[in-house]
């Protein structure tokens, strides 16, 4: 009796850990292609996203452009003397000279700088050194060393002549060993007189080898998410704090030498993470932009301002008889990007080395912004876009919120406007994620499309210092992704947000990816995208429970897609809770044509689970495969745990 008692109770503990369920795919019942674009990136010069992160140059203020000259410089002297003095020629792009005089026949004078929170050089690595510069007068050698922390030479090269014309002349130097904080010290010897226009040091080993090019790596893991999309450059970047320090285009595009530095708008925001160091050097600008999109398969995104600043910050707003130039920015944009090499911006283009269109199918209006302020701005841009370029497809904004009167009141008038795309945002506890998986299943579908720009589950809450990327959120995004998913049918558009923050820099927290001057990890927010950009599939079908959608029952989620071009059906299921679950997932429509399915998983037991430089794969997806018999595939879901099945089907 008291055997029978036992195992009962045994049984009756086993039912509770393992749910079972059965899901159904109706593979044969397509409800919508799945946008090409469905899973994008977002990225913003944010945590030092591009300078000092995703733009490889080493030199922090290399030409001399931060409000106060010298930031990251620092005079240097050895058995010599001398002067540096900072010259501003005036005009609106890139004015300021580092004029030096040089006594140093038996030593050197010059500078040394310190990088962005310190150079990274790694043990063999070469680096292209650049200076555009011209000798006054005298006779001046100029020789450079990579330092690390303690001050010990890694590297040297040297250059002999400086000409007494402008001129950029190149070296490179190769390091005998890895610093993670060093930095370049740039000595002249002899006597005389030498102005500096820009200092420059890149790693060779740039994406793709590209002079003025872009970390590796970091390129690296953005183009394996396979993303549809890039946004650029943001953010409320586009907007600026102010009218005058907005994100203009035309100033980040041409020679790279007469861009001209502007300060970050995100340097001071926030109080408790000032970085008053935080400027653009639009380095990485629009070109750039373009062809980085191309690089990695993706549609370029840009987002323009729309004559209107940070609405949190100034608000400031141009007049609408003075939109004009800012509507013409946008028509010149597509003239840049998709015109002929005979038109004005089409062949700025080709002199950038690329002659043929970028093909810009989709274009940004305004990022953030709200109110009736916002949409008879966008009704200027719309009505002018639409006539001249009608293939276009603009992004409007619904504000920083993802419900309330301002969003409600956007939405109404970008439907009577006919907008295309409307871009929304949610930054908010992981339990609102839950919450809202059912979000997009009653939207009008005859009406625009989403594009869920933002969104990010905050640990604490919004852009608090303690947030993190833990599983916990991770999972929760994973969920509202099936709810995405979906509704792929008026979805079709989708990113995380911020991308980048470098771990001694940063501003905002979460984020997508960490690096720091040598190294970089996804988050397990981006083995989540990976995971549902690399499975994006062709086409949307169903996936229910006893007819139902799987959006929380027992705490699983589910969507399922049909990838038409490699032969599968794919499955991705979160099981949110602390227990395994048992699924058999059956097929219904068409049939499998092997007996294996490859699933994708990754989990953890413990919610606060994060990746780190020292753990970069503490939370990242397993391969496994599962049987598949007759139309049926039963797998035992991991306690919080997102997977993904793909079956091969005829
Ligand atoms: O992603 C960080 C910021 O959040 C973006 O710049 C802005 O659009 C949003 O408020």
């Amino acid at each position: 009796m008291k055997n029978i008692a036992l195992t009962l109770s045994l049984l009756f503990s086993f039912c509770m850990l393992l749910a079972q369920k059965k899901l159904t795919v109706h593979a044969d019942k397509i409800i919508a292609p799945v946008s090409p674009t469905m899973w994008g990136i977002f990225f913003e010069d944010i945590n030092f996203g591009a300078d000092g992160g995703l733009y490889a140059e080493m030199i922090k203020n290399r030409s001399f452009e931060f409000e106060f000259p010298m930031t990251g410089w620092k005079e240097i002297k050895k058995d010599a003397s001398g002067k540096i003095l900072i010259q501003n020629t005036g005009g609106t792009r890139s004015t300021r000279y580092a004029q030096l005089t040089v006594n140093a026949n038996n030593g050197g004078y010059g500078f040394s700088n310190e990088g962005f929170r310190g150079m990274g050089f790694q043990k063999g690595a070469t680096y292209n050194f650049s200076i555009n510069a011209k000798k006054n007068s005298g006779d001046v050698k100029l020789r450079i060393e990579a330092v690390n922390s303690a001050g010990t030479k890694i590297g040297e090269a040297t250059l002999d002549k400086i000409s007494t014309d402008w001129q950029s002349q190149t070296i490179s130097l190769t390091t005998t060993d890895t610093a993670m904080k060093g930095k370049l010290n740039v000595w002249f010897e002899g006597i005389g007189e030498v102005v500096v226009k820009r200092v420059s040091l890149f790693p060779k080993n740039t994406w793709k080898e590209r002079t003025n090019g872009m970390r590796s790596d970091l390129v690296q893991l953005l183009a394996d998410m396979k993303p549809g999309f890039l946004r650029f450059p943001g953010g409320c970047i586009v907007e600026g704090r102010d009218l005058t320090n907005r994100y203009q285009w035309k100033q980040t595009v041409g020679a790279v030498d007469e861009r001209k530095t502007m300060v970050n708008r995100w340097n001071m925001e926030f109080r408790h993470k000032p970085t008053p160091d935080y400027y653009q050097s639009f380095g990485l600008g629009f070109f750039e932009y373009f062809q980085l999109s191309e690089d990695i398969g993706a549609e370029p995104l840009p987002i323009l301002n729309c004559g209107m600043a940070c609405q949190f910050n100034s608000g400031e707003v141009v007049a609408m008889n003075e939109l004009d130039p800012y509507v013409q920015d946008a028509l010149d944009l597509i003239e840049f990007a998709n015109g002929d090499v005979t038109t004005n911006w089409g062949k700025l283009r080709a002199d950038m080395g690329h002659p043929a269109p970028f093909n810009l199918k989709y274009l940004g209006i305004g990022n953030e912004q709200w109110d009736e302020q916002y949409i008879q701005r966008y009704a200027a841009f719309h009505k002018i876009l639409k006539q001249k370029y009608p293939e276009i497809k603009l992004i409007s904004s619904v504000g920083p919120s993802p419900d309330g009167r301002l969003f409600d009141y956007a939405w109404k008038e970008l439907k009577t406007l006919n907008a295309d795309i409307v871009d929304e945002h949610y930054y908010a506890k992981p339990e609102w994620f839950y919450q809202h998986v059912g979000r997009y299943d009653n939207y009008d579908r005859q009406g625009p499309k989403i594009f869920a720009g933002e969104y990010a589950a905050q640990s604490k809450g919004i852009a608090q210092v303690s947030n993190q990327n833990n599983w916990q959120c991770a999972l929760a995004e994973a969920a509202f992704m099936t709810g995405l998913e979906r509704n792929a049918d008026v979805v079709t558009m989708a990113s995380y947000a911020p991308l980048f923050a470098h771990a001694d820099a940063w501003q905002w927290s979460p984020d997508l990816i960490w690096f720091d001057n040598l190294r970089s990890y996804g988050t397990p927010n981006y083995y989540v995208q990976k995971l549902f950009a690399t499975n994006k599939g062709t086409h949307l079908v169903t996936i229910s429970e006893n007819g139902e959608a799987v959006k929380g029952k027992d705490s699983v989620y589910a969507s399922s897609v049909l990838d038409k071009q490699s032969g599968e059906v794919i499955v991705k299921i979160v099981n949110a809770s602390a227990n395994e679950v048992a699924v058999e997932t059956m097929i219904a429509g068409v049939k499998p044509s092997g007996k294996q399915a490859r699933l994708f998983t990754i989990s953890s037991t413990d919610k606060e689970t994060v990746n780190s430089f020292e753990a970069p794969q503490a939370v990242a997806p397993l391969t496994e495969m599962a049987a598949v018999k007759k139309n049926v595939i039963a797998i035992t879901l991991k306690p919080m745990s997102l997977t993904v099945i793909r079956i091969p089907v005829k």
